[in-house]
């Protein structure tokens, strides 16, 4: 059932050119210049006329969230907020029948995020799920909702569920974004050509890095790891750390690269590696001076950067390179050596892999 894997994470990392293929199909026909998400067609108004969107989740599907924050304002002009659903729900919010609320969970039974939704429905919101399981109750609480078809996740950490959740919000973002008129037509096709060749370039992305395991070799013993990234790599930066602290134990944290200086820098020393998210996209000469940063004071750096780069691996002590693809598309292709380094490092450490101490497939408990 493993498919000739020693893990289930490693077969769903793999699997995910697929299971992304298999969230677009049927959705997504960019030679025609259409996109169709079947769930959003009687609530299109309501999320087009929207005063914000509402984004509520845990861990990892609050980190494809967060991402979308990125997707939905930069393409629709609609204010987001993305919520921890267990804060939420307790935090007596404001909402309203002008709000439309996004709930995204994999399972689909995540007791937090099944209140909060319970919650915003009281105060006439509208409800949209993102879930991987079909039937779940998170999917049969919302009122309307679009599921990821990822396949199962057996794997404890989630990995092809995250990238499938992304595809998903993609869609719905460049749908709004085009029928608010806030993309234009010339970009929107531009946009899903570009999406729907994310498949080969997440299969690209999958056999171009060798160096993982030596990497995850030497850094395998480090008691603390820092991720950083900006933009749309920020949300990366905390889900690679999320991966990290999950499957191998070691302390990781995950911060806007620009937050650096105000704390986490007091931490680095020669001992410390830093993952560095630095595709070429607007904030990369920024984050070039945060990797200057890092390296004066004799961190270790691993830079995620763009095929070809050849700056950042003039200063990085390694270097994982994914294919070029479009600034708002960069998570679904950045997530991936992340993965794999988290894996490759929670093997050498000898840890359960597939059932991390402590965790549970879904959280039904508050
Ligand atoms: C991390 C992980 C958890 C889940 C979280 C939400 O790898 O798996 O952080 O993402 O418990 O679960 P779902 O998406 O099922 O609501």
């Amino acid at each position: 059932e493993k498919g000739g894997y020693e893990h289930f994470m490693l077969k769903e990392i793999n699997e995910q050119p697929r299971s992304i293929a298999d969230c677009m199909r049927g959705r997504l026909d960019a030679k025609n210049g259409r996109l169709v998400l079947g769930g959003l067609r009687d609530y299109m108004n309501k999320f087009q006329n929207a005063d914000r969107i509402i984004i509520t989740a845990c861990g990892t599907s609050w980190h494809a969230g967060l991402v979308a924050e990125y997707l939905f304002e930069e393409f629709a002009r609609i204010p987001v907020e993305v919520e921890y659903a267990s804060e939420f729900r307790y935090r007596n919010p404001v909402i309203s029948d002008k709000d439309f609320v996004i709930a995204i969970s994999q399972s689909g039974e995540t007791a937090d995020t099944l209140a909060a939704i319970e919650l915003a429905k009281s105060k006439g919101a509208t409800i949209f799920g993102v879930c991987n399981v079909v039937g779940s109750s998170i999917a049969r609480a919302t009122h309307a909702g679009c599921y990821t078809h990822a396949g199962p996740e057996i794997g404890v950490a989630s990995t092809k569920a995250f990238t499938a959740q992304i595809s998903v919000l993609t869609m719905m973002a460049l749908m709004l974004g085009y029928q608010r008129g806030t993309l234009t037509e010339s970009k929107y096709i531009q946009l899903l050509n570009e999406l729907e060749g994310i498949p080969s370039k997440v299969e690209k992305a999958l056999t171009m890095n060798n160096n993982i395991e030596k990497i995850a070799a030497i850094y395998k013993d480090s008691r603390n790891f820092l991720y950083l990234g900006r933009g749309y790599n920020f949300p990366v930066a905390l889900e690679g750390a999320l991966k990290l602290k999950e499957i191998s134990y070691i302390h990781a944290e995950g911060y806007p690269a620009a937050e650096m200086k105000h704390g986490p820098i007091a931490l680095i020393d020669e001992e410390m590696p830093v993952v560095f998210i630095a595709t070429k996209d607007t904030s990369y000469e920024k984050v070039v001076s945060n990797i200057q940063e890092v390296k004066a004071r004799k961190g270790k750096i691993i830079a995620v950067v763009t095929e070809g780069d050849i700056v950042v691996r003039g200063m990085a002590d390694h270097v994982l390179e994914i294919p070029e693809t479009a600034e708002a598309f960069v998570p679904l292709l950045s997530v991936i050596p992340l993965q794999q380094l988290s894996y490759h490092i929670a093997v050498m450490r000898g840890c359960n892999v597939d059932q991390p101490r402590n965790l549970a497939k879904s959280v039904t408990v508050e």
